[in-house]
């Protein structure tokens, strides 16, 4: 059903159009991205790496030694406070223009321990802190489940993840099946509905269920011992961020 549609020119072309409107939909950042301030912008970026740091097992670790990674970095609006604590950070975003933005802005706010990268393919290995928020829900789930595995692998045993799918819709629209389509409006942010997979133009940005069970199951058989979950509810999307510790398999 939904592996026919590529995500990925979509979020070339919304990095290439709107950046930043593209990872934060508000007309506050409905502008010309020479009239945004990428400090102003990060700020609450910051802070929701704050709060992810000082929350279990990540609050217990040496950050300055960690190589970590950001899936999905988009302007760096996380990548730039991850890499203000830690050691290193290996930014990945499909978005070649994504990548770019975020790497200017990396620059102007003086963190040069950040590498871009396409794909987690090219990542070396051995990392001790993968973060993903409001990326998979962007990704048609069975590219999104090949994704994660490949992330999962990259960890080492003691890595920490905080890592975030959404899985159901509030209201009548909860009650569908995982893995069905929604388009959100390019405009105003608002879902348009269920739709067929090569229906949307491109650059549309669509939303995509995850099934937990599929994520609990590769986890717990790679080691996971406990998980936290912190639930997100952004527009009728319900979803959870997982913070969990890898141990020895
Ligand atoms: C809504 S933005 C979130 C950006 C960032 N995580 C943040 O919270 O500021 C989603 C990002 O995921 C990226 N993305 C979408 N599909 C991807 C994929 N298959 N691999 C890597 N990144 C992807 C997009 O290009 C975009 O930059």
């Amino acid at each position: 059903m939904d592996e026919h549609r590529n995500t990925d020119r979509d979020w070339e072309q919304l990095g290439r159009e709107k950046p930043y409107w593209a990872v934060i939909i508000s007309s506050k950042w409905d502008v010309p991205k020479e009239e945004i301030d990428p400090s102003e912008y990060i700020e609450p970026g910051r802070q929701h790496i704050d709060d992810i740091c000082s929350r279990h097992p990540l609050a217990t670790l040496d950050l300055g030694n960690i190589t970590a990674v950001d899936f999905g970095c988009g302007v760096g609006r996380l990548t730039i406070p991850m890499a203000e604590r830690c050691e290193h950070v290996h930014a990945i975003d499909i978005s070649s223009a994504m990548r770019s933005e975020a790497s200017k802005n990396a620059a102007l706010l003086g963190q040069n321990n950040v590498s871009f990268h396409e794909t987690p393919s090219s990542v070396p290995g051995k990392i001790g802190w993968i973060n993903s928020f409001i990326v998979f829900q962007h990704i048609a789930t069975r590219n999104g489940l090949g994704l994660f595995d490949q992330l999962i692998d990259l960890l080492a045993v003691g890595g920490v993840i905080s890592m975030h799918f959404t899985y159901a819709r509030r209201s009548k629209a909860a009650a569908r099946k995982a893995d069905e389509l929604v388009v959100m409006s390019a405009r105003d942010g608002k879902i348009e509905g269920l739709v067929e997979p090569n229906f949307p133009d491109n650059g549309k940005m669509l939303m995509f269920d995850y099934d937990l069970n599929k994520i609990i199951a590769r986890l717990q058989t790679r080691g996971f011992e406990s998980l936290s979950i912190l639930f997100t509810d952004y527009r009728d999307h319900l979803g959870v961020n997982i913070i969990g510790q890898k141990g020895k398999t």
